[in-house]
């Protein structure tokens, strides 16, 4: 195996994923470094969603490998991915949508613990304790970065859907996450939510406390070229290309992969 460059967190080689006769990832590898903004493009049906499926446990891929922070996590369940620190968030909303913010935000991090419970036998009470100050911490910690407090104890299906991509963000950051898996997180959203989100992901990379690699698959590129470090551009199940976004706006086999959405790629915000 090839040594790993300095700083690689998470490191996917050669991942080949087929359903059925569709083969949606076709031997993909991407090298995610610490404390970047990680982005991931390409059209329609490309398996932007596959890959991050198989990053996050949801799907097996039939061969390849996948490595995070040096270790083999490729046969993990998602629960155990999770307690290392691998957190998503999904391309349709998936919340509880007649409970509150707030006990979402608490759901979503005690399903995993529990999964976790069951794996690993008995939870000791100073343990417990502990974990629940830590827990009633870092709720407060992410209403405050998300700027929820006004709307903690609202149910969410009430809650227009900007406000619930961002609950999504919130519910993903519970689990105090060292990469974020965001999948489409500007879907649906107006501008003003667009700016907000991505200066949510921005401060979540950067700030001292919690300082998330960020992988994101998103269709809007100008926010991707803002944001990102790095750009990975997937067609057909396959990467095209790679680099800074400067680059990627530059590169010829991406224009031709969006022919038609050619101008898209030009867009950038700041
Ligand atoms: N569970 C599944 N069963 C069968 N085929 C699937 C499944 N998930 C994805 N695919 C197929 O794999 C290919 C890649 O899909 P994927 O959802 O990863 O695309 P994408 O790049 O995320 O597209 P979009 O931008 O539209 O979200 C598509 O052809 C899709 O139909
Ligand atoms: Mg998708």
């Amino acid at each position: 195996m090839p040594e790993l460059d300095d700083g690689v967190q998470l490191s996917v080689d050669n991942l080949h994923m087929s359903f059925g006769g569709v083969a949606a990832l076709r031997g993909v590898s991407i090298q995610v470094r610490q404390g970047e903004i990680f982005s991931i493009i390409g059209p329609n049906g490309a398996g932007k969603t596959v890959l991050l499926n198989c990053i996050s446990g949801l799907y097996r891929p039939q061969r390849g490998k996948i490595l995070f922070e040096g270790k083999d996590i490729t046969h993990l369940r998602p629960y155990q991915r999770a307690r290392l620190g691998l957190s998503r968030s999904f391309q349709k909303i998936e919340l509880f949508r007649g409970m509150t913010v707030l006990d979402n935000i608490r759901l979503g991090r005690h399903i995993h613990m529990r999964a976790g419970l069951l794996d690993g036998g008995i939870y000791l009470g100073g343990a417990a304790r502990e974990e629940i100050q830590n827990r009633d911490f870092i709720e407060r910690e992410i209403v405050d970065l998300l700027e929820i407090a006004h709307i903690r104890n609202k149910v969410v299906g009430m809650l227009p859907y900007g406000l619930q991509k961002r609950v999504e963000l919130a519910r993903a950051l519970a689990l105090q996450p060292k990469i974020l898996l965001l999948d489409e997180p500007m879907a649906g959203l107006n501008l003003e939510e667009v700016e907000d989100m991505a200066r949510f992901i921005l401060d979540a990379n950067e700030d001292k406390k919690w300082l998330v690699t960020g992988v994101l698959v998103e269709h809007d590129m100008g926010v991707v070229m803002d944001i990102s470090h790095h750009v990975a551009v997937l067609n057909f199940g396959e990467k095209i290309a790679e680099g800074a976004p400067e680059e990627i706006q530059r590169d010829e086999r991406v224009h031709e992969a969006y022919l038609g959405e050619k101008e898209e790629l030009y867009v950038t915000r700041r």
